[in-house]
C-alpha cells in the first residue's frame, strides 16, 4: 500500500471515531436518557430535595435557615465554571460541584456518599430541572475560558514557593482593579454590607483569609487555580464581576498568588473542610510584665499569621495562634444554626511578675453592630470550681450545669462612630467595652457576680474586619466562684461570640467545644535537651484529646446524651 492510500484510510478512520460519539448520542435511544433521568431523581428525592426543593426552587424545608440559601434551579444560573460570564456550566463542572461540594455554604461533598454513576445521573436530573433555559438548545454555546497556566508548577498541599516579588505584583493588581470596594483593604470581604445576589438575598464578599471557605475551593484549598478561575469567569449570579478584560492571564495569576498569599497555611479536615483545631493553647511564659498593647510585637505570632515568608527568629519564642472551631448554639431556645463567624484565633501569655494570664482572642467580622440594643461579644468559659474536678471531668460545655459551675468572662462592645459604608479606616475602629463576670449553673441559671470586678479588658480594636479583644486576670482570686488558674497543667477553657449585626444574644451565639489551655514554664537551661520529649508527650495528649472530642460530638449528635449527662 502506498503511504497516501493509508493516510486517507487512517484519516477516514479518525473521521469515524471522532464522529462516533456524537453519532451514538444522537441515536441513544431515549429508554437509557430516561433511565439516568428516573436513576438521578431518586437520587435527587433522597439527597437533594430537603435544601433545593421539590422543583428545584431552592425553598427545601432547610433552606430558610442557611446562608447562603440553597440553589435555586430554575433560572439556570451557576457560580463554579470554566465558561464566560453569564454561559451554562459544562457538565463536568457540576459533576465538580457535587462531588467537592461548595465549601463555606451548607452543600456537601457528595463524593463521599454517591458513586461516580449516582453524581453524573443527578447532575442530569438538575439540568432538566432547569426551566428558564435549555441545556440542549443551540443558542446556548458555551465557551471555556483561557486560564493560561501555574508558572510557578507549585503542586503541593500548601503551593508555597512562589516568589516573593510576584506576589508583591499581585498586590499592585489588586489595589488597580480596586477589588478591596467588596473584599476590603486587608481581604476580609468587610468592603460592602449591601450586596444582593441575583435572587434578592443579601451576599457578602469572601473573606480571603479564610480560602477554605471558598465555594471553588474544589477541595483543593490553597490552590492558586480556583482564583484564576473565578476572577476569569465571575461568578455567575452574584455581583463578583470577571476581569478577564481587564488584567491579562499571565496578571491574572500573579492577583491570585497575593491572594492566596493571605490564607493563613493550616491542615485541613477532610470531613469538616475546614482547619482541625489546635486544641491545646499554649501560654506562653514571660518573666515580667506582659504588654497590655495589642501592637505590641510581643504580640506578634509566632505561626504564619497568613504570611507566606517564615517567620523570623525574634519570633519564635513569640506566643502562637490557635484555630478554634465555632459552631451555631442548636441544643436549645433560640438556635443558631447558621453563625457568621466560623472560627476564632487565641493566643496567649501569663507573668510571673505580675501573676497574671493573658488571652488576645481576635476573629473576622465583616460589619459591627449598629445597635446598642444587640453589642457585639465574646466570652471566655472556664470550670469555677477546677480543683473539684476530677481528672478529664468538665461542666456542661453550654454554660454549666447544676453540679459544675463555670466562670464566664464575658467582653461586650460597639466600634465608636462605625459606619460600614464608609472606605475601610487604616487604623481601625476604637472599641466601647464592658466586661461582665458570670457564674453559669445552666442556660437558665447564670448570674453576674456580686464579687468586685477581677477580669480586665486591657485592649481592643476593630480594624480591617478584624476585631481584637486583649483580657486579663490575676491567676489567683478571692472568688468562690472565680476559676483558679494554676501553672503547667491542662485547664479546660472554651468560648463563645454574639454577632450583633445578625440579632444574636444570649444563647442564640456561636459555641466552641471544650479545649485546653496549659501556662507553660520557663525554660531552665538543664531542660533544653527535653523538647522533644515534651513535644513527643503533647502530641500524645492531643491526639487523645481530638480522638475524645470526636468521640464526644460524635454521642451527641447520636443523641445518646441529654444534656445533663455529659460524657466523663
Ligand atoms: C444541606 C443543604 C444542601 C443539600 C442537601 C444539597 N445542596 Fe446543593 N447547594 C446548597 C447550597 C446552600 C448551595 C448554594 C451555595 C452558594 O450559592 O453559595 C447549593 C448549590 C448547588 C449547586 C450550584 C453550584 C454552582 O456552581 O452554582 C448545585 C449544582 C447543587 N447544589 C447540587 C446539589 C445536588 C445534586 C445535591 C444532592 C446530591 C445537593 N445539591 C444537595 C445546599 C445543599
Ligand atoms: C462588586 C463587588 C466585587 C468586586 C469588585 C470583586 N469581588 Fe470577588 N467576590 C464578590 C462577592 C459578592 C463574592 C462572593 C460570592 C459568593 O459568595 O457566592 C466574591 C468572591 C470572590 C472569591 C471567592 C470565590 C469562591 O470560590 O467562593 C474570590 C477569590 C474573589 N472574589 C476574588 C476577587 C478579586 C481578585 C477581585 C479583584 C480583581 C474581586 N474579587 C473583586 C464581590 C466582588
Amino acid at each position: 500500500m502506498n503511504n497516501n492510500i493509508k493516510r486517507l484510510i487512517l484519516s477516514f478512520l479518525a473521521l469515524v471515531l471522532i464522529s462516533l460519539p456524537s453519532m451514538a448520542l444522537a441515536e441513544m435511544p431515549e429508554p437509557i436518557n430516561k433511565d439516568l433521568l428516573e436513576k438521578g431523581k431518586k437520587v435527587y428525592f433522597k439527597r437533594c430535595v430537603w435544601c433545593h426543593g421539590v422543583e428545584g426552587g431552592g425553598d427545601g424545608p432547610s433552606a430558610d435557615r442557611l446562608f447562603t440559601r440553597p440553589r435555586n434551579f430554575i433560572q439556570g444560573t451557576f457560580k463554579i465554571r470554566v465558561t464566560d460570564s453569564g454561559e451554562l456550566p459544562m457538565e463536568a463542572d457540576l459533576i465538580k460541584t457535587v462531588k467537592n461540594g461548595l465549601q463555606g455554604s451548607a452543600m456537601p461533598a457528595w463524593g463521599e456518599f454517591l458513586a461516580e454513576d449516582e453524581i453524573v445521573a443527578v447532575v442530569n436530573f438538575v439540568k432538566s430541572l432547569v426551566q428558564d433555559r435549555d441545556f440542549s438548545d443551540e443558542d446556548e454555546e458555551v465557551f471555556v475560558q483561557d486560564f493560561g497556566s501555574n508558572p510557578w508548577g507549585t503542586t503541593g498541599p500548601y503551593h508555597l514557593g512562589v516568589p516573593q516579588a510576584d506576589i508583591d505584583a499581585g498586590k499592585e493588581i489588586f489595589i488597580k482593579n480596586k477589588c478591596f470596594e467588596c473584599h476590603g483593604g486587608e481581604g476580609r470581604g468587610d468592603g460592602n454590607p449591601t450586596m444582593k445576589d441575583d435572587w434578592g438575598f443579601p451576599i457578602v464578599a469572601a473573606d480571603w483569609q479564610q480560602c477554605w471557605n471558598f465555594r471553588g475551593a474544589r477541595r483543593d484549598y490553597y490552590n492558586p487555580f480556583n482564583v484564576v478561575r473565578t476572577i476569569t469567569t465571575g461568578l455567575n449570579g452574584t455581583p463578583m464581576p470577571n476581569f478577564k478584560d481587564q488584567i491579562t492571564v499571565e496578571d491574572r495569576w500573579k492577583i491570585a498568588a497575593f491572594v492566596n498569599s493571605l490564607c493563613p497555611r493550616k491542615n485541613i479536615d477532610k470531613l469538616t473542610a475546614k482547619p482541625i483545631p489546635d486544641f491545646l493553647i499554649q501560654s506562653v511564659y514571660t518573666e515580667g510584665p506582659v504588654s497590655p498593647k495589642i501592637d505590641d510585637p510581643s504580640w506578634e505570632s509566632s505561626d504564619t499569621d497568613g504570611k507566606i515568608v517564615p517567620v523570623s527568629e525574634e519570633l519564635a519564642e513569640n506566643p502562637k495562634r490557635h484555630y478554634i472551631a465555632m459552631a451555631g448554639q442548636i441544643t436549645r431556645g433560640k438556635r443558631n444554626f447558621d453563625p457568621k463567624t466560623d472560627n476564632l484565633w487565641v493566643t496567649s501569655r501569663w507573668s510571673a511578675e505580675e501573676n497574671a494570664v493573658y488571652y488576645l482572642v481576635e476573629y473576622h467580622q465583616r460589619f459591627m453592630s449598629e445597635d446598642p440594643e444587640f453589642p457585639d461579644a465574646v466570652a471566655i468559659q472556664w470550670p469555677a470550681q477546677l480543683q473539684e474536678l476530677f481528672g478529664a471531668e468538665k461542666p456542661y460545655f453550654i454554660m454549666g450545669d447544676s453540679k459544675k459551675p463555670v466562670d464566664i468572662w464575658k467582653a461586650k462592645f460597639m466600634a465608636k462612630d462605625y459606619n460600614p459604608t464608609n472606605a475601610p479606616k487604616p487604623d481601625g475602629y476604637k472599641l466601647d467595652v464592658s466586661v461582665e463576670e458570670i457564674v453559669g449553673r445552666g442556660y437558665d441559671a447564670l448570674s453576674a457576680k456580686e464579687s468586685e470586678a477581677k477580669v480586665e479588658v486591657v485592649d481592643s480594636i476593630y480594624k480591617q474586619g478584624r476585631v481584637k479583644v486583649l483580657f486579663k486576670r490575676t491567676l489567683a482570686t478571692e472568688g468562690e466562684f472565680d476559676v483558679q488558674i494554676p501553672t503547667e497543667q491542662f485547664v479546660p477553657v472554651s468560648f463563645f461570640q454574639w454577632a450583633g449585626r445578625d440579632k444574636e444574644s444570649d444563647e442564640h451565639m456561636a459555641i466552641s467545644t471544650w479545649y485546653y489551655t496549659i501556662l507553660k514554664p520557663a525554660l531552665p537551661a538543664s531542660l533544653y535537651y527535653m523538647p522533644p520529649i515534651i513535644a513527643a508527650i503533647f502530641i500524645c495528649f492531643q491526639g487523645w484529646l481530638v480522638w475524645m472530642t470526636k468521640r464526644t460530638r460524635k454521642l451527641f449528635d447520636e443523641g445518646k446524651f441529654q444534656r445533663d449527662e455529659v460524657p466523663k
